[in-house]
């Protein structure tokens, strides 16, 4: 019989927001009334800005007439695109990216978790603990992770970087060699980020060890403070070791939609097995034109459209509407005497579950007492126990409702 990719199996669980949406449904059937709220996955509410929407329909227009109709697109994306891309999100902050190092795709998941198959499966993996779990899960896929261990919760072979209160939240750099850094900023779960000089220093080990930091800052349109730093780019040396991640989703309501993009430097650079350098940016390329084939015009039109004036505002006002709700979250349960972080630079507000509950008994209690959903910090690794995150991307009445429910809880 066919043999199974046996990594698989090394896998725990589900995922862990199939494993919420589970526990949510099943709820639901049992208690058909009780009008859930749901902060749990970071999935938007707001609708696509008005911008977006007319450039979508103008672009379905245009595809439905011959004259200028499209096929197959570029699978790096369009020009009117990258070239967008490169003007505001870089050029504008002093940040110099050319266009065969921006790489449109259908999502930052995706990306994420596809970049680990250019290296080595010996490559030696760095997660920050709690840490979004398709870095991790990617890499037992491919076989890099060894054995789970279930003392530990953790794999024997990858690297955790703790992050908790104790260090408020900022990683120690590892303490022996790594390959491959994945560092998420602002924090996907904790909602944290690093200063200027802590991200320096991450740039500094990347370098001084042959190291290769894969920066995810699908997060970044919601930095608010000005000394946040938005791009790992700003940091001087970053574009020999840093590959970037970013996302439309959670600015734009791209979650259904789906566009991100991808910035590898020519810079970056790994070895093959004979020893000799190769640019991980042809690599990327390699592997992107051939299992993809591009995002669709109108979604890239849509994209495209967030760079206008026009989009611009509406953007912004929509990242307005889910940082008010972070400051409902933060200042509703900091008033109840938790502790919180989080929710000030990022739309996620990260607990310490009351009464040292552990994270899915918090989740079971908010769900049957409050009926509402979050997520369990342990869901995101073993650092996470005993820690709880909730969104900014509910609307803001749920958002106001949920916040005067858990006020009435006994914690
Ligand atoms: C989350 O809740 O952590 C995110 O929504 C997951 C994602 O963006 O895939």
């Amino acid at each position: 019989m066919t043999q199974i990719n046996h990594y698989y199996t090394e896998l725990q669980g589900s995922y862990l927001f199939s494993e919420i949406a589970k526990r949510r449904t099943k709820f639901m059937e049992e208690n058909p009334n009780a009008g859930i709220i749901s902060l749990g996955i970071g999935d938007v509410t707001r609708g696509l800005p008005e911008a977006v929407v007319k450039a979508m329909h103008a672009a379905v227009d245009e595809l439905a007439s011959p004259g200028s109709f499209r096929g197959y697109g570029p699978e790096q994306g369009y020009d009117f695109l990258v070239q967008a891309i490169i003007e505001n999100d870089y050029k504008a902050r002093g940040i110099d990216i050319a266009s065969n190092e921006v790489f449109v795709s259908d999502g930052s998941k995706c990306d994420v978790g596809n970049i680990q198959e250019i290296f080595s499966q010996d490559a030696i993996v760095a997660v920050q603990d709690p840490v979004y779990p398709v870095y991790v899960d990617t890499n037992v896929m491919a076989g890099r992770s060894g054995k789970f261990n279930k003392e530990t919760n953790r794999y024997e072979n990858i690297v955790y970087l703790p992050c908790s209160a104790e260090n408020n939240f900022t990683p120690s750099l590892p303490d022996r060699k790594v390959d491959l850094i994945y560092l998420c900023y602002p924090n996907n779960p904790t909602g944290m980020t690093l200063t200027k000089e802590e991200l320096k220093r991450w740039v500094d080990y990347a370098k001084a060890n042959d190291c290769i930091i894969l920066y995810d800052s699908a997060y970044e349109a919601f930095i608010q403070e000005k000394d946040v730093p938005r791009s790992i780019y700003e940091i001087e040396g970053a574009r020999e070791v840093a590959i970037e991640f970013r996302s439309f989703s959670k600015t734009a309501g791209f979650t259904g939609v789906r566009c991100a993009y991808t910035v590898v430097p020519r810079e970056v650079q790994a070895k093959d097995a004979g020893g000799n350098t190769v640019k991980v940016n042809d690599l990327w390329n390699r592997r992107h034109t051939t299992k993809f084939n591009g995002v669709s015009y109108v979604t890239q039109r849509g994209a495209a459209a967030i760079y206008t004036p026009e989009g611009k505002a509406q953007i912004a006002s929509i990242v307005d509407y889910y940082m008010t709700n972070a400051r409902i979250i933060r200042d509703g349960l900091a008033s109840l005497g938790l502790e919180v972080f989080g929710g000030v630079n990022a739309p996620y507000i990260w607990l310490k579950t009351p009464n040292g509950l552990d994270s899915w008994a918090f989740f079971d209690k908010l769900l049957s007492e409050a009926n509402i959903v979050g997520t369990p910090g342990v869901g995101f690794g073993q650092s996470g126990q005993g820690y709880f995150r909730l969104t900014a991307f509910g609307s803001l009445e749920n958002t106001e409702k949920a916040v005067e429910r858990i006020t009435k809880l006994s914690l």
